[in-house]
């Protein structure tokens, strides 16, 4: 299941950065540098871990605000973006290859902050995840992570009747017109992700469903999966702060 995810990351790494074209900063809701949400901003002298760190942008900003990160990534290519970026910026930040399901590199309680921006739809086994999240976190320490919300990707981009079932969670295959690859994610509902937090021992202090009635504050995607007369109506980014109880 993580190769298909792998493989499709190494394939696609350099047309999504060329792409998204981020600048350094977390990208909390798929859209560019989110910093209104005042997430993770307070982070001078803590460790900090970046459970899929893409290209690195994101790592980069919170080493910028004064913690010590650590980016883990599947994918060597979004790696070897990431090394370039923080090389480019002198920021104070390693890059590792791994799997956010096994953070076996990692002794128990490591960090004070695990975060992550839109990683969560690519991983099958969340629970798993967040059991090792808990583990390298220190006692007290913070998880923040954003991830499409569950119910934006049911409606039809077009006609934005529902088109697809909330409860069909799991394994999204969707077949690509200019890759030999097909693209896989996973879909989780809104309780399945709460319950593993909490299963994993997380306490979650809040969820946060950012958008706006005013098709107007959104602009189109890089690939056209920002609608925003649909984003005016449905919420498109699901947020959770949890503690590591
Ligand atoms: C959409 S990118 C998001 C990265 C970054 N937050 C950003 O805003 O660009 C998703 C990243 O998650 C990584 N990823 C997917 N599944 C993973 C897994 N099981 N373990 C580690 N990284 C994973 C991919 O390689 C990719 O770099």
């Amino acid at each position: 299941m993580t190769e298909e995810v792998k493989a499709w990351w190494e394939l696609t790494a350099r047309w999504f950065q060329d792409d998204i074209d981020l600048d350094v900063g977390v990208n909390w809701t798929g859209m560019g540098v989110d910093d209104d949400l005042r997430l993770l901003l307070d982070v001078a002298g803590e460790d900090v871990l970046e459970l899929g760190c893409g290209g690195g942008q994101c790592s980069v900003a919170l080493a910028e605000r004064g913690a010590t990160v650590t980016g883990l990534d599947l994918s060597e290519e979004q790696l070897s973006f990431a090394r370039e970026l923080a090389d480019e910026h002198d920021a104070d930040a390693d890059f590792v290859q791994g799997d956010v399901t096994d953070l076996g590199m990692f002794p128990d309680s490591t960090f004070d902050v695990a975060f992550n921006a839109y990683v969560f739809q690519w991983v099958d086994d969340l629970a798993a995840c967040f059991r090792e999240t808990h583990r390298v976190l220190r006692e007290g320490g913070r998880f923040v992570f954003s991830m499409p919300h569950p119910v934006y990707g049911l409606a039809d981009p077009e006609s934005h009747e529902v088109a697809e079932s909330y409860f069909d969670t799991g394994r999204q295959v969707t077949p690509q017109e200019d890759t030999e690859l097909d693209m896989v994610t996973y879909r989780h509902s809104v309780a399945d992700v709460h319950n593993a937090l909490v299963g994993a021992g997380f306490r979650v202090e809040r969820m946060l469903e950012p958008g706006s009635d005013d098709p107007d504050d959104y602009e189109e995607g890089p690939w056209g999966e920002h609608r925003p007369e649909l984003l005016a109506k449905l919420p498109s980014t699901l947020i959770f702060e949890a503690r590591a109880a």
